[in-house]
């Protein structure tokens, strides 16, 4: 660690963790079955501690174990790999790790490989991209979102008012940010009967950390709707089970469940969903055949329709490993141990007060474990209620070596919401001819700038991390807002 968080000596540093380390002991006790990931970190991902880097920004991107690399490059180096658009020996060898890639991937979801199939994409926006520049809105068809969802959702909506969709956002409600439930099931209960329908929301907010009911895909299907799980913030550390839940469109950026490759997601999709979509163009790899005379093209049947060009094909099997890894550790104790130290790390924020006892952290989402994930979006607050600049805290953070993410996330909607920016706010930002940032909008409307940070917590995120969060978070108590 480059400085102590408020604590004078490495050594009253380490005394005081033990303890407060003990105490979440005394109220974690499953905690101790999740120690393997402790002799992971120290295994796989030794650099994190050896260079004093406090990670907190997982749903930004995940970190990679040392054998992830190790194991790729052992395969490369051992064969000989073409392109698979050919029929050729080192083609082949190429078809058969594209292939295993997208077993595993179905494997892992417990996706049928009867119902589903996986379109790789470069990452989550591209697989939602897809969907939506394929979907056949029309005047007849309804795009329904919930205010809680990623920039790449928002810009389906584009798509949608191209072709002349109905396009409705459901609201989440403040100090919560979980959907107005009243309000979805109105909505889901008035599709359009003429034409198609598409719902989308998020498994896990990317700003607030909530878990959306993964119960409301089966409800919107009881309506007729097709529906788009964005599972991007989700999957790295829960389980998502596609025996339970039959999603049509299952967005993923597999860096951001185990940290490398970047550069590849897919989509999970249902068969029957892909016929749906009209895919705008074609190009090389998507098509059986296309003519310049004949001025016509067949696609290619099922997921090569939908990945355009030669895929990232030296990279596909490090989703494997990367699966495998995720596999051996278990999903499910990630989850326990996440929950546990979300948790502890939440309560301890909470707690925090000024001398003269006002709150200096206020939370965005739920104050409780229940029904959110290890993400929390914050503010720091000074004695009389300011709020201290997002920017001050990155850069402050940045001396501790802790890495967190600030702003709005790339989730407008949520928030908006959380900052209480009305319509009338919104409007205004962009009735001017200067081009101005969202940050300078707000600045324009509000005199003062709005946005957040947000620490998130994934794979090996230890007791010491979220206590040094923590003490860091303590330097605010008090502090003159200057
Ligand atoms: C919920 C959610 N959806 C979509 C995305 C987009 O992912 P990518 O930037 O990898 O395309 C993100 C990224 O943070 C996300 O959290």
């Amino acid at each position: 660690m480059k400085n102590l968080p408020p604590l004078r000596t490495l050594n009253e540093y380490l005394v005081q963790r033990d303890i407060a380390y003990e105490a979440f002991m005394r109220t974690s006790s499953d905690y101790t079955a999740t120690k393997t990931l402790d002799e992971l970190r120290e295994k796989e991902y030794s650099r994190l501690d050896k260079t004093g880097q406090v990670y907190l920004d997982y749903t930004g991107g995940g970190i990679y174990a040392d054998s992830q690399l190790e194991e790729l490059m052992v395969l490369l180096k051992n064969g000989n790999f073409g392109n698979p658009h050919s029929n050729n020996p080192t083609s082949l060898a190429s078809k058969q790790m594209d292939e295993y890639a997208r077993t595993f991937v179905l494997e892992f979801f417990h996706a049928s490989p009867d119902e589903y199939v996986v379109v790789f994409t470069q990452n989550a926006s591209g697989a939602i991209k897809l969907v939506g520049e394929s979907y056949p809105f029309g005047p007849d068809s309804r795009y329904l979102l919930t205010f809680d969802n990623h920039n790449a959702v928002n810009g389906i909506r584009e798509f949608a008012r191209a072709k002349g969709a109905n396009i409705t956002y459901v609201p989440i409600a403040a100090p919560d940010l979980c959907i107005d439930d009243v309000h979805l099931q109105n909505q889901l209960s008035t599709p359009n009967p003429k034409g198609n329908n598409l719902f989308v929301f998020p498994a896990q907010s990317n700003f607030s950390g909530v878990q959306h009911s993964l119960e409301w895909i089966e409800k919107a299907h009881a309506y007729g709707w097709d529906v788009l799980l964005d599972a991007a913030a989700f999957v790295p550390t829960n389980l998502l089970d596609l025996r339970l839940y039959h999603p049509e469109f299952v967005p993923i950026s597999f860096y951001k469940m185990f940290g490398f490759p970047t550069g590849v997601g897919c989509l999970i999709a249902k068969k029957s969903a892909l016929q749906k979509l009209h895919r705008p163009w074609f190009s090389g790899g998507t098509i059986e055949v296309a003519s310049v005379q004949g001025d016509k093209y067949l696609f290619a049947e099922g997921a090569q329709a939908f990945e355009d060009g030669t895929t990232n094909y030296l990279i596909l099997p490090a989703i494997e490993i990367g699966l495998n890894h995720l596999k051996s550790i278990g999903i499910s104790m990630i989850h326990r141990r996440i929950s546990l130290l979300t948790r502890w790390l939440l309560n301890n924020l909470l707690a925090l007060r000024h001398s003269n006892e006002a709150p200096s952290v206020e939370v965005y989402g739920p104050q409780t474990i229940e029904q959110r994930g290890g993400t929390i979006a914050l503010n720091f607050h000074d004695p009389t209620g300011e709020i201290y600049d997002f920017h001050l805290i990155e850069q402050s953070a940045g001396t501790f070596n802790i890495s967190l993410r600030t702003g709005c996330f790339c989730n407008p909607g949520a928030g908006e919401i959380a900052f209480g920016l009305t319509k009338k706010d919104m409007t205004e930002c962009f009735d001017h001819e200067e081009r101005r940032s969202f940050e300078r909008c707000i600045i324009a409307v509000k005199g003062k700038t709005a946005g957040a940070v947000r620490v998130s917590l994934g794979l090996v995120t230890n007791f010491s991390d979220v206590y040094c969060f923590l003490q860091f978070a303590k330097t605010f108590i008090d502090k003159p807002n200057v």
